[in-house]
């Protein structure tokens, strides 16, 4: 039986019609002091909760859909994130930090036996999980929403950490280069690209990253891309946060379009990463 979190209500649906599998009737509710409960009217066996963190609020949600499932009878939790907040927080940068990545991974392997997160920022963090964790590959299904006009395409990442995203897409796809630009991040908004020398003038380019949060790396890819040349430019992406003013920012910089997957639920979430899920699950 498949439980959602309240983030994730459309693509525990999508993963529920893949699977064939019932979707448990699930209540959300917050109280006067702020505390919320999420509680099951349903008794499963085996219970896939499905729920992405993007706020402190559903990462508690989270741990209170595992708690309930159990507690109404399940003899196996099975915990899909599709988007797991904290996850760039993967180690300490400085003295002091935490490993907040360790400490939610930790927190969430208390209630279930696997764990199921799509295209983490680092796989790596899959290892601070303390049961079996699995990261699921969904991003060559950003391909499917790219037009097959594209003019001697050219998947670009803006950092080399996302060159196998963008690569996924180009493969998927059937056709065009890759190559990457360089980032150095100044403040939480403020981001700094160094183009590579590829030739982009009149040609289609398609960003590929994993997640899109503000919405600066983007915005400074998209105006670089622009000012030199290029014909179109897509913005695409596996998580799309898309935080304060982000598509704004990336209207203004020119942007063709913008899509992602439905990890975290936005107007722009195209792809639905449920058949990629269903795979793994
Ligand atoms: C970081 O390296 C990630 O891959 C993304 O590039 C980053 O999270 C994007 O953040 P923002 O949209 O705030 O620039």
């Amino acid at each position: 039986m498949i439980v959602a979190g309240s983030h994730s209500q459309a693509l525990a649906a999508a993963l529920a019609d893949v699977t064939d599998h019932d979707l448990a009737a699930v209540e959300y509710e917050q109280f006067p002091d702020g505390e919320r409960m999420a509680s099951l009217d349903d008794a499963p066996d085996h219970a896939v909760v499905v729920a992405a963190t993007p706020t402190d609020a559903a990462h508690v949600e989270l741990l209170q859909l595992q708690d309930a499932a159990r507690e109404a009878g399940a003899s196996q939790v099975t915990t899909v994130i599709p988007y797991m907040g904290y996850a760039r927080q993967d180690r300490a940068f400085e003295t002091g930090e935490p490993v907040s990545a360790r400490a939610v991974a930790r927190a969430i392997s208390t209630g279930t036996d696997r764990v199921l997160t799509v295209d983490p920022h680092e796989p790596a963090v899959c290892d601070y999980f303390t049961v079996p964790a699995e990261a699921v590959p969904a991003a060559g299904r950003l391909a499917d929403p790219l037009p097959d006009t594209l003019v001697d395409p050219l998947f670009l990442s803006p950092d080399e950490g996302a060159i196998g995203l963008a690569r996924s897409v180009a493969e998927a796809y059937g056709r065009g280069e890759t190559d990457y630009f360089e980032k150095e991040r100044h403040s939480g908004t403020e981001v700094e690209i160094t183009p590579s020398d590829a030739s982009v003038a009149d040609r289609d380019v398609v960003l590929v990253d994993d997640i899109v949060a503000t919405g600066s790396t983007m915005s400074e890819s998209v105006a670089v891309l622009n000012d030199r040349g290029a014909q179109s430019v897509y913005v695409t992406c596996v998580h799309p946060l898309l935080a304060r003013n982000a598509h704004l920012k990336l209207a203004r910089a020119g942007v063709e379009t913008v899509f992602g997957t439905d990890t975290i639920e936005r107007p722009v979430s195209e792809v639905s990463v449920a058949p990629a899920i269903a795979d793994t699950l």
